[in-house]
Order: C-alpha cells, then structure tokens, then sequence
C-alpha cells in the first residue's frame, strides 16, 4: 500500500487525490447551535474558553463525538492574535467582537510583533492536545485570518457593511496601510508556522470579508501581503484559502495561493472550480441557511453540489460559511451522512 492510501479521505481531497466518498467539515463546527457548548458558555466567557486548553479541547472534540465529519478545526478564534499585538478585545454577548478601532499611523507603529510560542502559548498547548484526544484518526486544521479581514476589524473596531474606514485608509495612506498589512503578515505567518510545528494537518485562511474589494484592489493592496502569509506554510501540509463574495476575486485568490479555494454559495461551485482551474481543489459551498429547512430541501442541495462536480478528486463539502446559531443539531447529522452516502453511490455508480 502507498503512503496516500493510508491518508484520511480530507487530506487525500486537499491534495486531489481519489476518495472513497466525498469529506465533509463545516465552519464553526463547535458552537451555539450546540447545548453542550452553550452550558459551557454559562460558566466561562469565550476568551477564558479559547485560552483554557482543557476547554478549547473539549469544544474542539464536540463535533467529532456528535457527527462522523471527516476533519477537526481547533477552537480558536481569528482576533486572538490581536491581543498581543496590544490591542485590546472584548466579546459582547449578542454583539459579536469589539476593539478600540485603530485609525492613524501612531497606533499603527505601536502594534507589536510578537513570537507565538510565547504570547499564543495556550493555542498551541491546545493543539497538542487536540492531536493526542484525536490519536491519528482525524486531521486537524489550523486557522488564521488573512491580513485584510483582521486589518478591517482593527479599523472599523468589530464587523462593517461598508468597510468604508478601512478603505479610507487604504486609499488615503498608502503608508500607513503597507505599514500595517506587512506587520499583519509577519503576523499571521508566524501564527500560521507555530500551528504546524505544534501538530495542525492543514491550514485554513480566512479572509471572510475581502469580498468588498474590486479586483485591482484586492491586487494592488492585499495580495502580495496574503501570498506572504501563506508562502510561509505551503509545501509543509495544505492551505485552503477561504473567503465570502468572492466571485470576481477567485482567480487572483488563487495567485495569492492555496491549495484548495474555498467558496461561498453566492456562485455555483462547478463555476468556481472552472475559474479557479483543476490544479487546485475546492471546498463548499452549501449555503448555511439550507440547515434551518426541512431534511427533502437539504438532501436536493446536497445532490445538487456532488453531481454537478462529477466526482472530480479535490472536493471537499463544507458550507459556504459558518453554521448559523439557531441551527437544527440533527440537520447537521443529516447533512454530514447525506454527503457520505450519496457521494459513495455517485462513484460506485462511476465504476458499473
Ligand atoms: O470553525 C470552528 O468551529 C472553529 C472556531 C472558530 C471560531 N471563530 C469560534 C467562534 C473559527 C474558525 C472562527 C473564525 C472567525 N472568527 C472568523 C472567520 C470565519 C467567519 O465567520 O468568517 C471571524 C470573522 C471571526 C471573528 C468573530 N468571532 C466574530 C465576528 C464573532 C462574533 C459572531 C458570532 O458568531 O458570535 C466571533 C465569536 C466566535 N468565534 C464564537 C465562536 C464559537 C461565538 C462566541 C460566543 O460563544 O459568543
């Protein structure tokens, strides 16, 4: 047997290769929707949850005990590297994030750089142990923010519609903005290296909001700072580089790099793989809201997406982007047996 037979199916999927049936995770796995994360959450704020590494295992284990999904993502989240940089955040119930927003080059000198191992100790810790509970069964992926969606947070202060302070200060201090997009990326990328030395099997990058961006845009001002970031970690286990109304940037999101494109439900995901082209996998693009309806809906989505892939190695099923908290826990059973069974039949039925 070669070494890529004995490899679970997701990791197979991120490098193209053939799957008994199609891997399926999904964004935010462990969350509210879940009364066991919901009791823990009484107890602890989530910043105590994601720094306890006793905690964020457990959270981190919630999905893989409930459902047979085929990857685990450590229970984190993407503004923890703010903190060190000596921003301060906080999590207001119902209101999501919120940071004093940085507006001017002063803030934006005093921003630190800083060394994973010592300030995100408690990440890392995490990962260690996450790998130990999962015992070689089931990979682990690790996460960071691209260096426009944590830049857009640090400015606006929490999440934006418009984003019209983060571009203000892209278009109006070129300075400023470079400053802060290089110090970002060393960042990220020193996050992103710390993840894999502690035990991650795959990276994913989220840059959720760069879908406000024009093409020339998102070239001029973002690229070249996310292809540092993941230029740091491609070759030592797969990227998937993730975003949200991105139709228009797919091509230049993959430039950026990436070895799996992770797309919304904004596009068909048979088109989005054409642009992207064959020479990386993709990942989606279920649209979260097809959970709150009924199991007949769900079930025609999910045939919908694998027969218009045919099969092609290289998908990996997932929504197209985190799973809404009001969401039917069994629905997500469902959807997670679904695509096993159909995407097995579908290669069965290939081979007759
Ligand atoms: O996917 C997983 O299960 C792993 C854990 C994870 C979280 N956040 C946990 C979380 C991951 C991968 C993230 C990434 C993240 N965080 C993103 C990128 C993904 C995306 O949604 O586009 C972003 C934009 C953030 C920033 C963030 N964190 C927001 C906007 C919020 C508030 C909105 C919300 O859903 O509450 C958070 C809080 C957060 N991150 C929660 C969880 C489980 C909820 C915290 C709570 O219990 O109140």
């Amino acid at each position: 047997m070669n070494r890529s037979e004995t490899q679970p199916p997701f990791l197979l999927a991120c490098h193209r290769k053939p799957t008994p049936y199609t891997p399926i995770w999904l964004m935010r796995q462990a969350g509210r929707y879940m009364k066991e994360y919901r009791a823990l959450r009484k107890r602890y704020s989530f910043l105590e949850m994601c720094k306890t590494p006793e905690i964020a295992t457990e959270v981190t284990l919630l999905p893989i005990k409930k459902f047979k999904v085929d990857a685990a993502i450590i229970f984190s989240d993407l503004l923890l590297p703010l903190e060190p940089m000596g921003v301060s955040l906080e999590y207001r119930k119902g209101e999501g994030p919120a940071i004093h927003p940085l507006r001017g080059e002063k803030e934006i000198s005093r921003l630190r750089i800083f060394h994973p191992e010592e300030s995100l100790s408690f990440l890392l810790r995490t990962i260690r142990m996450v790998r130990r509970e999962l015992n070689g069964k089931i990979p682990l992926i690790g996460f960071s923010g691209a260096p426009f969606t944590l830049a857009s947070y640090l400015i606006e202060g929490g999440h934006s519609t418009h984003y019209v302070m983060t571009k203000s200060l892209m278009y109006r201090n070129r300075t400023g903005w470079d400053t802060l997009m290089e110090k970002l990326s060393e960042v990220l990328a020193r996050c992103l290296h710390a993840q894999v030395e502690a035990g991650v099997q795959a990276i994913q990058v989220f840059d959720s909001w760069v879908g406000c961006l024009s093409p020339k845009d998102y070239e001029e001002f973002v690229l070249p700072y996310s292809k540092r970031v993941i230029d740091r970690v491609k070759h030592k286990v797969p990227v998937i580089h993730f975003a949200t109304s991105h139709a228009t940037l797919l091509r230049l999101m993959k430039k950026a790099g990436g070895d799996v494109i992770g797309v919304d439900w904004r596009i068909e995901i048979g088109e989005a793989w054409a642009r992207v082209g064959y020479d990386v996998g993709i990942q989606g693009n279920l649209d979260p809201a097809v959970l709150l309806g009924p199991l007949d809906l769900i079930k025609k989505e999910v045939k919908r997406i694998l027969d218009s892939l045919k099969t092609r190695p290289g998908h990996i099923f997932n929504l197209g982007h985190g799973v809404l908290p009001n969401t039917p826990v069994k629905n997500v059973a469902a959807l997670v047996e679904m695509v096993h069974e159909y995407s097995s039949a579908l290669r069965i039925n290939k081979e007759d």
